[in-house]
């Protein structure tokens, strides 16, 4: 046998990420379209596409909406999209432009990741979780009956263009959503900024702009720095953003995606920080903290139906930290910081204490 290595630099991947002084309809986006060399191409969903009719219709670029929500986000409709693409006979040189929120983000991203084996990606997130998360890092995909995200791509966006502006239109329920994401910063890597948020619960409420703009900035920090140490999830520092979402996932998926994805996560969060407390890292009072903050930001935690110990069992198979079948956990040494275990930022967890914390959940 002889070999013979083909060495492929890795790729580079960069994202600029604008925040908009002015609004993004009437000078950044046009701009963007009328620089881009080629075709332009918007992909929405159909609640903002409505919204949002007005400002689409002056700009120098196809339309093309999805339905909106979670259920949207499947193998279907990134089909549907191709081919619709393909027969408006859109080439190689067009920019895909996601505007939504992290459904519109993931998909349309994992389309420009394929599409004529990748074309350029602008990412226009309107919602907060959207502009704290799913627009930055790269992550695509789609879900399948198997699970949430099951396939998909790493494709970093060329540009983020975020405007906070998009909120005002947002419901409640999605804005908690969003602040679910940034109180998990906060748990997993900043302790100043939970204080922030222990402190400041009118300036979310009233979505004083300020303050709305510095917690997407802080996200956004907290969030790149681990990706710049781990783009591709190969190491083991971008576990961490993971924190909460082992648990959160499956009772997303065994509550037919009917509960909220924050509120999913928040119970997760609380969970895996049982776990943190059971292990022995963190102290109990911290655990309340944590508690009494998800409770000031009326984040729901308690389930309306118990689901039993095995179903969560089947639902981990899939999560992207296990190891030969065993599920792995990012866990808390203390507020605002993970447990390193070693550089993987996750650990088995013993059977008694996560019968225990999915106990304590269900209770
Ligand atoms: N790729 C990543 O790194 C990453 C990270 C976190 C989450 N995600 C994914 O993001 C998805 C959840 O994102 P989401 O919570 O933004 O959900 P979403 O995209 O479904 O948006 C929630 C709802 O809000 C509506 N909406 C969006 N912007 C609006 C606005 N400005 N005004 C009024 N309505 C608006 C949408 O039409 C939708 O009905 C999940 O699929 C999750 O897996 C991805």
């Amino acid at each position: 046998m002889h070999e013979w290595v083909l060495k492929v630099p890795r790729a580079k991947a960069k994202t600029t990420i604008w925040f908009c002084q002015s609004p993004l309809f009437a000078t950044h986006l046009p701009e963007l379209i009328a620089t881009h060399q080629g075709p332009c191409a918007i992909i929405t969903d159909a609640t903002l596409k409505k919204l949002y009719a007005k400002q689409l219709q002056g700009l120098d670029a196809k339309v093309f909406s999805i339905p909106s929500g979670e259920t949207a986000k499947t193998r279907e409709t990134k089909a549907y999209l191709e081919d619709l693409l393909l027969s408006h006979h859109l080439g190689r040189d067009t920019l895909l432009i996601g505007l939504g929120g992290g459904v519109i983000c993931d998909i349309v991203g994992f389309v420009a990741a394929t599409y004529c084996r990748g074309v350029s990606l602008v990412l226009i997130p309107t919602t907060l979780l959207a502009m704290v998360d799913a627009a930055i890092g790269g992550k695509t995909g789609v879900n399948t009956p198997y699970g949430k995200n099951t396939i998909g791509s790493f494709y970093f966006p060329d540009q983020v263009l975020i405007d906070p502006s998009f909120l005002q239109t947002l419901p409640k329920q999605e804005l908690r959503n969003g602040l679910v994401e940034v109180i998990k910063y906060s748990l997993i890597a900043s302790k100043p900024l939970f204080v922030q948020l222990q402190k400041h619960i009118n300036g979310f409420a009233s979505l004083d702009v300020a303050w709305i703009k510095h917690l997407i900035q802080k996200s956004i920090r907290i969030k790149g720095k681990d990706i710049r140490e781990d783009p591709f999830e190969q190491k083991g520092r971008r576990r961490i953003l993971n924190y909460g979402h082992t648990i959160g996932h499956a009772l997303e998926k065994l509550e037919e995606y009917r509960m909220p994805h924050g509120q999913a996560v928040a119970i997760g969060m609380m969970a895996a920080a049982f776990m943190s407390c059971e292990m022995g890292f963190l102290r109990f009072e911290q655990l309340e903290e944590i508690q009494a903050l998800f409770q000031q930001y009326d984040i729901p935690l308690k389930l309306k139906k118990t689901h039993p110990i095995d179903a969560f069992l089947t639902g981990f198979a899939l999560d992207k930290k296990a190891v030969k079948g065993s599920v792995r956990f990012v866990l808390l040494k203390e507020i605002g910081a993970a447990h390193p275990f070693e550089g993987e930022y996750c650990t088995e967890v013993p059977f008694p204490i996560l019968e225990k914390a999915l106990a304590w959940m269900n209770r």
